[in-house]
């Protein structure tokens, strides 16, 4: 799929909670589940664009929920509907859709929820039974798409304050799944990976990393695989959780 450079309109910059953010844009080539952007909307600085998954594509519109972090997530805070978002993309290699079939479970913890909607829409689309399993620290954010969608939603916080105390990790029992999709934390995606791996589980990660060209050209997010060095940004973002997670 060809990636493009192009200057975005921008439809809507939405506050979701005090630091949570979802953006929409005109885009009308087609994007794949767990694919990324670089984005910018600021001209010098900082100097590189940053990477967002794609939360939903859907009539032109591509949708991006972001967290502010520092300075490049502040900035895209600050853009309104009808100012132009610079987007390079779709890129990287997203979630095996045609792959998967059956019974799945998809598990976010916290901001990891973003590329997530955008797989579960196909997933749910070719036929597929999804059950979604969150975390949150304590308020969670957008569950209620997820809602219309999933066969059962189990959410966790730290707080205690919604859902069941404690950790996603916990909820989850990858026995009877054919496939288990995660994106969140590296020690959460950690303890998801080996957990279905144990159950003899498929499982794949959306994994997070640093970034500079997004092209798979400046070896900034280089990770172990079990075959070797693999940039997160041209060989993943998603990975079997066997590359990653087997004794590499
Ligand atoms: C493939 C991919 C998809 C992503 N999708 C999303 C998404 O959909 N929504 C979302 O909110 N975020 C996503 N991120 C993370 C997002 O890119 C970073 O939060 C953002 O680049 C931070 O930029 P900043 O200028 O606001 O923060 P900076 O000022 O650059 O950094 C602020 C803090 O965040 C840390 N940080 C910055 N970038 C990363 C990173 N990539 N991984 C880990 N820590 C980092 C820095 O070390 C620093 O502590 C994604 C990252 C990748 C690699
Ligand atoms: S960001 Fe340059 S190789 Fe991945």
């Amino acid at each position: 799929m060809a990636i493009t450079y192009q200057k975005a309109l921008i439809t809507a910059n939405e506050q979701m909670t005090d630091t949570v953010f979802l953006l929409k844009a005109q885009w009308s080539a087609p994007t794949q589940p767990g694919q990324f952007f670089m984005l910018r909307t600021w001209d010098k600085a900082p100097l590189l664009s940053r990477p967002i998954s794609v939360h939903n594509w859907e009539n032109g519109i591509v949708e991006f929920l972001y967290e502010v972090r520092g300075t490049g997530t502040d900035l895209l805070s600050q853009a309104k509907a009808g100012d132009f978002i610079e987007l390079t993309g779709a890129l990287g290699k997203g979630f095996p859709v045609e792959n998967i079939s059956g019974k799945v479970a998809v598990v976010s913890g916290g901001i990891g929820i973003a590329p997530l909607y955008y797989v579960v829409r196909a997933l749910v689309q070719k036929g597929c039974t999804v059950d979604f399993y969150c975390g949150f620290r304590d308020k969670p954010y957008g569950l209620e798409k997820f809602e219309a969608l999933c066969s059962n939603v189990y959410l966790a916080t730290d707080s205690g304050n919604y859902g069941v105390k404690g950790f996603v990790t916990d909820l989850l029992q990858p026995e009877g799944y054919d496939a288990v999709l995660t994106c969140g934390p590296e020690i959460m995606m950690e303890k998801i990976a080996h957990k279905a791996m144990a159950a003899g589980t498929a499982v794949y990660v959306s994994k997070e990393s640093h970034m500079a060209c997004g092209i798979g050209a400046c070896l900034a997010c280089t990770c172990k695989t079990k075959g070797g060095p693999k940039s997160v940004c041209k060989d993943g973002p998603v990975f079997k959780g066997e590359d990653i997670y087997a004794d590499c």
